[in-house]
C-alpha cells in the first residue's frame, strides 16, 4: 500500500514536471523543452562566437541589432570561444529549419545546420530573455534545453496593397514581426482592380496610370513600389529568412492594368468594368510574359502567384467577343471556365520557362496545370471539395480558408467594419484550427505545405486598421504553422500573449487587445468613404 502510494506520487510528480517541461515563454511554442534550474546572466557587453561566420552572420546580426535597439546592448563577435558566453555552432545532423538551444554551465549554445535554423534560434532567444531594470544592464535567460523544428514548411502572410497602399516602412515592420514569429513566406498581392503597385520598366503606364487610386479614393495620386524599393524589401526579408512571392493577378482582377493598357482588356461588366485580360489575343500573353519576366528577376524566390480567382466576376463579357467565341470553337471549350483554364495553362508555361513554380488560387485545382510545378492555395472555406480535388490531383497545397485565415474578417462581436461570415475569425478559432482532417485527404506525404493568413485591404485604409486586424492574430497564426498540434495550448498561449502586447505597444502598433479591448476599432467616417486617421 505504502509502496503503491509512493509510486503513484512519483508518477504524478513526473507527470507534473513533464507538463511543466512542455511549455516555455516563447511564441510559437517549441517542440521540446527541458528546463534546468537557475538561469544565465548576460550583460550589456558579451561576445558571440561562431564556427561558421558565413552561414550564421545574418542570424547573429539579427540578435545583435535587436538587442542594440531594445536594450542598447553591444554583443560583439569574437573568435575566442572561451570568452564567448553565446556560441552559434554548426551541427550537420539537424534539418534545414531546426535548431537546438542549450543554456547550461555559463554558456548559451545554439546549434543549427542552416541559416534558417540559426535565425529561428535567435528569435527564440530574444523571447527567452528576461529583462531586469535597465540600470542593472543585464538580462537573464533560463537554463534549459530546446529542440525545435516547425510542423509546416509554409508559414505565410499575404498582404494586399492593391486596395490600399501601406508603403515600405509598414511592410518592413510586418517582416520584422513575421521573423519574430518564425513566419517565412511573404505573399505580396500587388495588382488588382483598384491599383497596380509594381514598377515594370517595359510598361511604365502600369504604375503611372494603373497606380492611381485606391479603394477609398479612385483618384488618389499613384502609389507603387519602384524596382529599387522592391530590391530593398526583398533583401530585407531575405536577411530575416523570409521569401517574398509576388502575385500578378490574372485573368481576372486586371482592371488597373487594363486602365493603363486597354488593348489587352477582355472586358467586364457594370460592377467590374475591364475586369479581365483578353484571352484570345496573342498580344496579351506576350504582354504578361514580359511582365512576369521582369518580375521574376526582382523576386529570387522562383515562385510567382498568378491569381486565377473570381474570373467569373467579369468573364461574362467574353460571350460577346467574336474572337473569344472563335477561340472557344477552335479548342471546343464548353464554357468560360475552360477559357480561364487555357489562359492559366499558357501563362503557367511562361512561369515554368523562368524556372519558377506557379502559385494559384483554388479555382485552378482542375485547370490541367502540372502538379509537380504548381501550388494551390485553398481559400474558399465553403468549398472544401476544392482542396480535396487539388490534393487528389497531386498538387501541393496551402491552407488559407477565409474562415479563419482572412484577417480582413472581424475578430470580435463588437466589431463592425470588417467582413463577417457566420461567426468570427477570432483568436481562439484561428488558434484551434484543426488541420488533422485534411491530412487524410493527402495522396502523398507532406502535400499540405502549411498555412497562410491573407490580409485583403478593401477595409484596411490606414496603418491603425492594418495593425488592429493583424495583431495579435499573427501570433496565433505562427503557432498554427509552427507548433505540433499536441503541443498547442490556448491558455498558455494567451498567458504569453499578454507579454507580447507590451512589445506591440513599444513598437507603436495599434493592436486589438483580446483581454481588455482597450483600443477602439478603427472605423470609416460617417460618409463611409474614408477611415478616420487616428481613432484616438
Ligand atoms: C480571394 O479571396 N479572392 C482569393
Amino acid at each position: 500500500m505504502k509502496i503503491k502510494k509512493v509510486f503513484l506520487g512519483c508518477l504524478m510528480l513526473s507527470a507534473c514536471m513533464l507538463s511543466k517541461a512542455q511549455f516555455v515563454s516563447v511564441i510559437p511554442q517549441p517542440s521540446t523543452v527541458i528546463p534546468y534550474s537557475d538561469s544565465l546572466q548576460l550583460n550589456a557587453e558579451e561576445f558571440i562566437y561562431t564556427d561558421n561566420a558565413l552561414l550564421f552572420s545574418n542570424a547573429i546580426q539579427y540578435l545583435q541589432k535587436s538587442l542594440l535597439k531594445k536594450n542598447n546592448f553591444t554583443w560583439l563577435k569574437s573568435n575566442d570561444k572561451k570568452r564567448a558566453k553565446i556560441q552559434v555552432v554548426f551541427n550537420k545532423n539537424l534539418e534545414e529549419e531546426a535548431y537546438t538551444i542549450t543554456v547550461k554551465d555559463g554558456v548559451l549554445l545554439i546549434q543549427a545546420a542552416n541559416e534558417k535554423g540559426a535565425q529561428y534560434a535567435a528569435a527564440t532567444v530574444l523571447q527567452l530573455l528576461v529583462e531586469k531594470p535597465t540600470r542593472f544592464h543585464w538580462v537573464k535567460i533560463p537554463q534549459l534545453q530546446i529542440q525545435d523544428a516547425p510542423a509546416y514548411s509554409w508559414r505565410g502572410f499575404m498582404l494586399d496593397e492593391a486596395r490600399h497602399f501601406m508603403g515600405k516602412e509598414k511592410v518592413k515592420q510586418l517582416l520584422d514581426w513575421m521573423a519574430f514569429y518564425k513566419l517565412n513566406k511573404f505573399h505580396w498581392h500587388l495588382t488588382d482592380e483598384e491599383g497596380w503597385r509594381l514598377e515594370i520598366k517595359n510598361y511604365p503606364l502600369l504604375t503611372l496610370i494603373g497606380g492611381i487610386g485606391n479603394k477609398t479614393n479612385p483618384f488618389a495620386p499613384a502609389k507603387y513600389y519602384t524596382q529599387e524599393d522592391i530590391k530593398e524589401i526583398v533583401a530585407y526579408a531575405a536577411a530575416l529568412q523570409i521569401e517574398v512571392i509576388p502575385e500578378i493577378d490574372m485573368p481576372g482582377h486586371a482592371t488597373a492594368a487594363n486602365k493603363a493598357y486597354p488593348q489587352f482588356s477582355g472586358g467586364g461588366n457594370e460592377k467590374h468594368p475591364n475586369f479581365t485580360f483578353h484571352p484570345a489575343k496573342e498580344g496579351t500573353y506576350r504582354f504578361l510574359t514580359n511582365i512576369i519576366k521582369e518580375t521574376s528577376v526582382l523576386f529570387p524566390a522562383q515562385m510567382i502567384h498568378l491569381g486565377g480567382d473570381e474570373v467569373s466576376f467579369g468573364s461574362d463579357a467574353w460571350n460577346a467577343d467574336t474572337s473569344i467565341q472563335a477561340l472557344k470553337q477552335k479548342y471546343q471549350f464548353k464554357n468560360n471556365k475552360e477559357v480561364e483554364n487555357y489562359f492559366m495553362r499558357r501563362m503557367a508555361d511562361s512561369v515554368f520557362k523562368l524556372q519558377s513554380k506557379l502559385l494559384v488560387w483554388d479555382e485552378m485545382a482542375d485547370a490541367g496545370l502540372p502538379a509537380d510545378k504548381t501550388i494551390q492555395l485553398w481559400w474558399r472555406h465553403d468549398k472544401p471539395e476544392q482542396l480535396k480535388l487539388a490534393l487528389k490531383n497531386g498538387f501541393a497545397a496551402i491552407i488559407c480558408p477565409r474562415i479563419p485565415f482572412y484577417f480582413d474578417f472581424v475578430q470580435h462581436e463588437t466589431h463592425t467594419d470588417g467582413r463577417r461570415w457566420n461567426g468570427l475569425n477570432s483568436l481562439d478559432v484561428l488558434y484551434n484550427y484543426d488541420m488533422a482532417p485534411f491530412k487524410n485527404w493527402q495522396i502523398q506525404k507532406n502535400q499540405i505545405l502549411g498555412v497562410q493568413a491573407n490580409l485583403w485591404s478593401e477595409t484596411i485604409a490606414n496603418e491603425q486598421r492594418f495593425d488592429f486586424m493583424t495583431f495579435p492574430r499573427i501570433a496565433a497564426l505562427a503557432e498554427v504553422g509552427w507548433t505540433a498540434a499536441n503541443k498547442k495550448n490556448f491558455d498558455h498561449f494567451k498567458s504569453q500573449l499578454k507579454k507580447h502586447l507590451v512589445l506591440y505597444k513599444a513598437d507603436g502598433i495599434y493592436y486589438f487587445d483580446p483581454f481588455d479591448n482597450i483600443h477602439p476599432e478603427p472605423v470609416r467616417n460617417k460618409n463611409n468613404t474614408k477611415y478616420i486617421d487616428n481613432p484616438n
